[in-house]
Order: C-alpha cells, then sequence, then structure tokens
C-alpha cells in the first residue's frame, strides 16, 4: 500500500517541485495538494507541466480533511503560517517535513530575534535539522524533520567537514552566495518580477539575511565554537539555482588534495553529495533539475586560504528534493527513491 501524502502550500514553487518528483516515486500517493487561491481547481490545469495529475485538484488548507485523507504531510508554506499547523499535524499521529524556517532553529530566542515570537517553542527539540548527509540517523526515527534552507544546505555541506578536521579556522569565514528569482517564492513582488531581475545582478539582506543564524548554528555544532559568518546573498537573473563560494583561514599547511581528500572521506558514499576533482569547479547547469550539491575546494597558498565552491538547485536539493529524501528516510523508503535522475542540461 502507497504512503499518502499531503503538501500543504501546493501552488508554490517548492509545492510544485514536490508534486514533480513525487510523480517518480513508486511508493507514495499524494492524496491531497492545498491552495487558498486556487481551492476547487484542477492542479494539472494551474501547472500544465505536471503529468499524471489529471484527476487532483487544489483544496483549501482544511487540517481534519488532510489528515483523514494521508499518513504523511509537506507544510510548504510561508514561514509563521508553518508553525500554525504542524503542531497539530504532529498531534494527530502525521508525520511532518515542513520547509519553511520555523522549526530549523534551536534556540527559540535566536529565532524570535531573527522572525517573530514562536508560538511553539516547545517543539524545537523535537525538531531534527533535515540534512541527511548529517543527521542521518536522527531523521530517521524523527515525527518533525525542518527542511534546511536553500543557501545553508549549500554553505553546510562544504563546511562542516574542514571544521570537524579543524583544518580551517571557525572565525572569519565569509559566504557569498548567488541564487536565482525562484528563491523568493511564486508571490509576485516588485524585487522579483522580470524586469528587475533580467540583466541585473545585486546584492541583498547584506549582512542581515535570516539564513545567517541557521549556517552559524550548524557550523558552531561542527567545530565547538560559537560561529560568526560574514553572508551575502545575491540575486541572479536565472529561474534557478545556487552557487556559493567560500573563504576560510587554513589552521595548517594543507594542499588542495588534502583538501579534497577530507571532503572525499566525508561524502564518497552519499548519494547526493559530488566532491569535484582537483581543478573542476562546480556549475549550476549542472545540477538544475537534480538533488545534488556538487562541490569544490581550492587551496590559496599565498593567501593561506581556502576556497569552496557549492553548486546546487535551490528547489531541489535546497528545498524538495531534500524533503523528499527526508520523507524517505522517516518512511523506510530507499533514499533515493523519486531522486536518483540526472539533472537536466542544457
Ligand atoms: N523557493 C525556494 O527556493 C525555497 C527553498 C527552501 C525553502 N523554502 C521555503 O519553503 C516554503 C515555501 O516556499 P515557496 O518558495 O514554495 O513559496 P511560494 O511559492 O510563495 O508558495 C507558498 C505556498 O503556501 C501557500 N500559503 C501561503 N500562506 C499560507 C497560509 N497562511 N496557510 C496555508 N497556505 C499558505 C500558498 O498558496 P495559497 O496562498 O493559495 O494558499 C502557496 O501554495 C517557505 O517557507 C520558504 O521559505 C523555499
Amino acid at each position: 500500500m502507497s504512503l499518502r501524502i499531503a503538501i500543504v502550500g501546493g501552488s508554490g514553487y517548492t509545492g510544485v517541485e514536490l508534486l514533480r518528483i513525487l510523480k517518480g516515486h513508486t511508493g507514495v500517493r499524494v492524496t491531497c495538494v492545498t491552495s487558498r487561491k486556487f481551492a476547487g481547481t484542477g492542479v494539472a490545469s494551474i501547472f500544465p507541466s505536471l503529468h499524471g495529475y489529471n484527476d487532483l485538484l487544489f483544496s483549501e488548507p482544511d487540517l481534519e480533511g488532510i489528515a483523514k485523507k494521508s499518513d504523511f504531510v509537506f507544510t510548504a508554506v510561508p514561514h509563521q503560517a508553518a508553525m500554525g499547523i504542524v503542531p497539530w499535524f504532529l498531534e494527530h499521529g502525521l508525520k511532518v517535513v515542513d520547509l519553511s524556517a520555523d522549526f530549523r532553529l534551536r534556540d527559540a530566542k535566536v529565532y524570535e530575534s531573527w522572525y517573530q515570537p514562536h508560538s511553539h517553542p516547545e517543539l524545537l527539540p523535537q525538531a531534527v535539522y533535515g540534512l541527511p548527509e548529517l543527521y542521518r540517523s536522527e531523521i530517521i526515527s524523527s515525527r518533525l524533520v525542518a527542511n534546511p534552507g536553500c543557501y545553508p544546505t549549500s554553505a553546510i555541506l562544504p563546511l562542516v567537514p574542514l571544521l570537524k578536521e579543524a583544518v580551517i579556522d571557525w572565525d572569519g569565514i565569509v559566504i557569498d552566495s548567488k541564487s536565482g528569482a525562484s528563491g523568493a517564492g511564486r508571490s509576485a513582488s516588485m524585487a522579483t518580477i522580470f524586469c528587475e531581475v533580467n540583466e541585473g545582478f545585486k546584492a541583498y539582506k547584506v549582512g542581515e539575511h535570516r539564513h545567517t543564524p541557521e549556517i552559524e548554528q550548524e557550523l558552531s555544532m561542527a567545530s565547538g565554537k560559537e560561529v560568526k559568518i560574514s553572508f551575502t546573498p545575491h540575486l541572479v537573473p536565472m529561474s534557478r539555482g545556487i552557487l556559493t563560494t567560500i573563504y576560510a583561514r587554513l589552521t595548517s599547511k594543507i594542499s588542495t588534495a588534502d583538501a579534497i581528500s577530507i571532503l572525499s572521506q566525508y561524502y564518497d558514499d552519499e548519494m547526493f553529495v559530488r566532491v569535484m576533482k582537483e581543478g573542476v569547479f562546480p556549475n549550476v547547469s549542472f545540477v538544475r533539475g537534480g538533488n545534488c550539491c556538487d562541490i569544490a575546494a581550492r587551496v590559496d597558498e599565498r593567501t593561506e586560504r581556502i576556497i569552496l565552491v557549492s553548486a546546487i538547485d535551490n528547489l531541489v536539493k535546497g528545498a524538495s528534493g531534500q524533503a523528499v529524501q527526508n520523507m524517505n528516510l522517516m518512511a523506510g523508503f530507499d533514499e533515493g527513491q523519486g531522486l536518483k535522475r540526472a539533472a537536466i542540461f542544457p
């Protein structure tokens, strides 16, 4: 019998990506997909890109109705909206992967200083940070997984092995990321309309992006120190993809080959992290539509720094692909079910 899935917030960019990925998953059936705006309308008529959802209609996010029809819920709604519904699903015995930021930060005070008051801080200790490469065993036994942010996924995966091995300095890390416009979601805003994004390239939320504490939390866990980072996101004129470049000081003389060897020790057995050979650097074109995070390292002996470069698709490894990877672990499926397809190139 297949696992019955509900997607709350199914008309957004991460929602449509969940629908696309889950269509290729043989163990699940999407039984409920919500949108207040499109309630009563066919999913396939709003997203003609989706094949095979001909009979499924968007419905109102009615919690009782969702619980009757499903065993597992993806909440793909904005932060604050998620904390209003996730506790109800847990109380009624459903497992949840939440794609918002509401359960990612372990410390409610940190959450409140970057977002707004948290209505359910008691759930934060139960929530597992859903980066399978770091927390696989906790995810398997969890009822609530907080799916990581897109920028954090691209920054944490390259940095954690090098911090754990203490070959880079925990202090003074600089993270520079570029993202496509789908990172901001599907609701129209002036900053993401065509003329504002096309042929432009800008930094935004400089020194104040809300993914900063999430990255700091995980880097602090890895290093055992209170890590503070400089993080600057940029918006580039593409639909999807994140390219992140990271600069960190070395603590000892290591070569590029040594750094690649450390990353490989952590990730060679991972299905969705690819460590590049020396001299090869990631490109968002080679992860688009796929669930991989590509990582490259280069030691700059002249400045005694390491430069790490990573690429992900923000909607796949940065959101819905990782969410399905987490669901697979929580529900006892093969971790790569529905996710093994190659990226779309060109
Ligand atoms: N886009 C990315 O690259 C990305 C990456 C990682 C994580 N995330 C996170 O994933 C979540 C969804 O992002 P998105 O980009 O898919 O956003 P989006 O395109 O703006 O879609 C939001 C969805 O949530 C629904 N919704 C909004 N407010 C709601 C409410 N109060 N109650 C119930 N449903 C509500 C919307 O439909 P209706 O308004 O019609 O109900 C829509 O289906 C966000 O928390 C975001 O931060 C996004």
